[in-house]
């Protein structure tokens, strides 16, 4: 089932397919991996998160079990209904204005590599208004080779391999990429616009939005520490 897809996003397999591609049943199933140690290495233990694009919660409960309050975000119902323990808010992250900081704002799942340039805007706006002072806004990017190591495959050891099997031109800056990710039942497509971020442009388009680099807080770059800016 599609509903409402943003134009050149998609998704195809089992279940319902949120509006930029992504499976429900497939996030119910991946595991999480190596977030929550970088999360909670960057945040106070026991700080309240805004986690924007939650999907189905596979980070968040993992942060809810370390004892961080989650507010989970996503437009998305049929993800949301999936998410045990935090509170949950259904709408598009970039106008969402509650009223409220949090101690940190996450904005995972490449999202900032957004398509559409004001949607990105919008993204990083929403970080920046919700974030209370002294906190700060983590940030996951594409590491440097997304784009031009293709095709690239991972064989996850809980058995199901992901592959990144295109990435083709689809705009200015902008590129179409066509994911795969199969499980001895079931095989789930993703395809999505990603538009490439130099470590300069990142940081740029942070600036716009009031933020700026604390710290990279992984070796390769793709998990960041922002804070707002003055
Ligand atoms: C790739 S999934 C990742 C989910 C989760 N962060 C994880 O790592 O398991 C991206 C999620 O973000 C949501 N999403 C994407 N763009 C959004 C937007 N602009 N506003 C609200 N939700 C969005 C989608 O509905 C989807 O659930």
């Amino acid at each position: 089932m599609k509903i409402g897809m943003r134009e050149g996003y998609g998704g195809t397999g089992p279940g319902v397919i949120t509006p930029d591609g992504c499976a429900v049943e497939l996030y119910a199933r991946l595991p999480v991996g190596d977030e929550p140690d970088v999360i909670a290495a960057a945040v106070p233990a026991g700080a309240h998160i805004l986690e924007l694009g939650s999907g189905v919660g596979r980070v968040t409960h993992a942060l809810l079990e370390r004892g961080f309050t989650v507010t989970a975000v996503d437009e998305s119902a049929a993800m949301l209904a999936r998410v045990r323990g935090a509170r949950t808010i259904c709408g598009p992250i970039e106008t969402l204005d509650l009223g409220e900081t949090f101690d940190a704002v996450m904005l995972a799942s490449f999202l900032v590599h957004a398509g559409d340039e004001e949607v990105r805007r919008g993204l990083l706006r929403t970080c920046a208004r919700h974030v209370a002072e002294g906190g700060c806004v983590l940030i996951q990017r594409e590491g440097s080779d997304y784009h031009t190591n293709v095709p690239r495959e991972r064989v996850d050891p809980s058995g199901f391999t992901v592959r990144i099997t295109s990435v083709e031109p689809a705009g200015e800056d902008v590129h179409s990429v066509h994911a795969e990710y199969v499980f001895p039942d079931a095989v789930w497509t993703q395809t999505f616009l990603s538009r490439p971020l130099t470590k300069e442009q990142f940081e740029s388009a942070l600036a716009e939005a009031g933020l700026r680099v604390d710290r990279y807080l992984t070796p390769d770059g793709i998990w960041v520490r922002a804070v707002p800016v003055g």
